[in-house]
């Protein structure tokens, strides 16, 4: 299937290969490749200080159909990205946010959580959320619903939704935009205020932009490629 027809669920239909025959890539190219998005994706960094400037909308839309190239279990694709640019919505995003993480802050994290998040400086405020020209939030289904209201259920929805998203934050970084994962703790809010279905449940908020002339972020270190990889 192309990017181009329009996707239509299939359940029960019968294997119907295709031939798949992508040149291969020399392998200099691979390495210079590998080498420059390392490079490129070293530099990410979560951003939470945004600036207002407008950002082309076809990169943000190229971003998101990009996440949704991401592999899922069973190719049921359980994703939506809502793109909320509208400063009213996002004004109530950000109260209804805003309220539960003032909660969560003020006790509802447990002493352990609040001393991991101390290192990265952030509270209950949350003006990203008002600031950065768009917001993504990105909900998993949990199941498919279709228009006669039965269902089909999706399989391996948490991490089919989780190597979008990764996918998403790759396209806006190498698009040379910055990005936060926001995950208001609950995130039930969302779905009230952008009136989704539902099957589906938030999974993350993410404000896209530039940062800020004055952006600071945290001192932060990546674990090195020793202390991740394990060869056998
Ligand atoms: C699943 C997930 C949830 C996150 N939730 C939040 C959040 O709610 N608020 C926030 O400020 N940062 C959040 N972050 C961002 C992390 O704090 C950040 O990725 C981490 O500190 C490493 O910093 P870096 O992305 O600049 O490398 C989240 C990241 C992930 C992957």
């Amino acid at each position: 299937m192309t990017t181009t027809q329009r996707w239509m669920p299939n359940y029960g239909e019968p294997y119907q290969p295709v031939p798949y025959r992508p040149s291969r890539m020399p392998q200099d190219e691979s390495l210079t490749h590998a080498a420059e998005l390392r490079d490129r994706m070293e530099r990410r960094r979560t951003v939470r200080m945004f600036s207002p400037d407008p950002v082309p909308e076809q990169v943000v839309l190229d971003a998101i159909a990009t996440a949704s190239t991401a592999p899922s279990g069973a190719h049921q694709q359980p994703w939506t990205f809502v793109l909320v640019t509208d400063p009213e919505v996002r004004q109530r995003i950000r109260d209804a946010a805003e309220a539960e993480e003032r909660v969560s802050y003020e006790g509802r994290l447990g002493e352990e959580w609040l001393s991991a998040l101390r290192p990265l400086g952030t509270d209950a405020v949350k003006p990203h959320l008002t600031e950065a020209p768009y917001l993504i939030v990105v909900f998993q289904q949990r199941y498919h619903l279709l228009e006669d209201g039965s269902t089909h259920k999706h399989y391996y929805v948490d991490e089919s939704v989780g190597i979008a998203v990764g996918m998403l934050l790759t396209a806006l970084q190498v698009a040379g935009l910055s990005a936060l994962t926001h995950t208001p703790s609950p995130m039930r809010f969302l779905a009230e205020v952008l009136g989704r279905p539902r099957n589906e449940k938030a999974f993350a908020v993410i404000p896209v932009g530039y940062p800020a002339e004055d952006c600071v972020v945290p001192d932060l270190h990546r674990k090195s490629l020793d202390q991740v990889l394990v060869r056998i």
